[in-house]
């Protein structure tokens, strides 16, 4: 019998986005199998989505609760081990919440639910629970953040002093009718945030795993350009972290013309880190008295830990995709031997208390709010 980690998918259905992504990236180390799904709120669609994926129909779903009762009736060795959840946001809290209840393990993606009462909520779930929680945050994949924390942990750049965070898309610069933009901009199943909530969480997550400290404040201005639109679509924020640090957050969803572009530029006492998601085989260190170095992708002089993370070798471009199999890998990994995951619901509630603290900030003319 395989010993691959069997993984049940909600969400993801037929013209989904990153419902697909997540198959590619579950799949391309040959350490995970799709056993089960309930892919849409539709069951035709559901059943549509298994066809195409050759699943076993009698593992096609109508709900997400008929997927959690027929696994948990299956022996043991067959049944799935975890959930990734794709759903819109809204529906990521009753189906982590289902799934831990019925003993499975949960991998959902990001943001954790739809506001901080929920996440405090699902916390409490899991510790019960005592099964694993993660959040897909992809960008903690790529090797070469994973090199930028290493570097920074070592003392490679001084005490951490200042952060410059981006994450800037144009997207959403027109009112647009697409299955993706139509939940993004509902309060309702989007949540309190259109924007932070959807990007600017990534951008929180990212500073906190590459620095290695925790946000605390924020006086932040959130904005809807679009007309009509019900969610902030941009915003900036200024923020404190621990120990002293200071920066800048800036997400937004009308930069016309601008595709996925997430940058990340962090100085200490003695030197610099500068890494891009649309360049991100390329890792820029800056010295006060050396010139400046560009690390490249899986080249033998970085650290073990971000070579393991290269499937090919360098000059040979890896993206979005083995970014998200390596968040993937480190999950199933934790799985099977029981440790911990990158980003787990410690770093969900942070992440909806983030978005809370910045609608309340924006909301008192940009007072310094805490985050809680
Ligand atoms: N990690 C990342 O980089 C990243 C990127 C994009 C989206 N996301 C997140 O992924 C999630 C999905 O986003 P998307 O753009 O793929 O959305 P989408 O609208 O393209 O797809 C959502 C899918 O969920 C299905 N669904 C809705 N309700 C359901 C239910 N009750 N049961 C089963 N299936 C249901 C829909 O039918 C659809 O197939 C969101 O939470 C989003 O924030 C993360």
């Amino acid at each position: 019998m395989s010993n691959r980690v069997r993984m049940g998918m909600v969400g993801g259905g037929p013209g989904a986005f990153i419902g697909a992504i997540h198959r590619f990236a579950a799949r391309l180390d040959g350490e995970i199998e799709l056993v089960c799904g309930a892919f849409s709120s539709s069951a035709e669609k559901s059943k549509s989505m298994a066809e195409e994926l050759s699943l076993d129909p009698a593992r096609c779903y109508a709900s997400y609760s008929d997927m959690m009762a027929g696994e948990a009736a299956l022996p043991q060795s067959q049944r799935m081990e975890f959930v990734s959840i794709v759903t819109p946001n809204h529906m990521h809290f009753p189906v982590a919440k289902a799934a831990l209840q019925a003993g499975f393990a949960v991998l959902s993606d990001k943001p954790a639910t739809l506001d901080v009462k929920e996440a405090r909520a699902l916390r409490k779930i899991v510790e019960k629970s005592g099964k694993a929680y993660g959040l897909t945050h992809t960008y903690l994949g790529y090797p070469l953040v994973g090199e930028a924390r290493g570097i920074i942990e070592a003392g490679g750049i001084g005490e951490v002093r200042k952060v410059y965070v981006e994450y800037i898309q144009g997207w959403l610069a027109t009112p647009i009718e697409t299955k993706q933009a139509d939940w993004r901009t509902d309060p309702k199943r989007s949540g309190g945030s259109g924007c932070m909530g959807d990007i600017g969480t990534h951008a929180h997550n990212l500073a906190e795993f590459m620095t290695g400290k925790r946000m605390t404040h924020v006086a932040a201005d959130l904005t809807t350009f679009v007309e009509g639109r019900r969610l902030d679509d941009d915003g900036s924020c200024l923020f404190r972290m621990e120990d002293g640090v200071k920066g800048t957050l800036s997400a937004s969803q009308i930069c016309v013309g601008k595709e996925n572009s997430l940058s990340i530029r962090i100085y200490g006492e003695i030197g610099g880190l500068e890494w891009r998601q649309e360049e991100p085989n390329t890792l820029i260190r800056t010295y006060a008295d050396r010139p400046t170095e560009i690390l490249r992708a899986a080249q033998g002089y970085l650290s073990e830990g971000a070579q393991d993370g290269f499937r090919t070798p360098p000059g040979h471009p890896e993206g979005y995709l083995e970014a998200f199999a390596n968040v993937y890998l480190d999950f199933a990994r934790a799985l099977r031997s029981g440790g911990g995951v990158v980003t787990g619901i410690e770093g969900g509630v942070r992440g909806m208390a983030f978005v809370e603290a910045l609608l309340k900030s924006s909301a008192k003319h940009s007072k310094w709010v805490e985050i809680k």
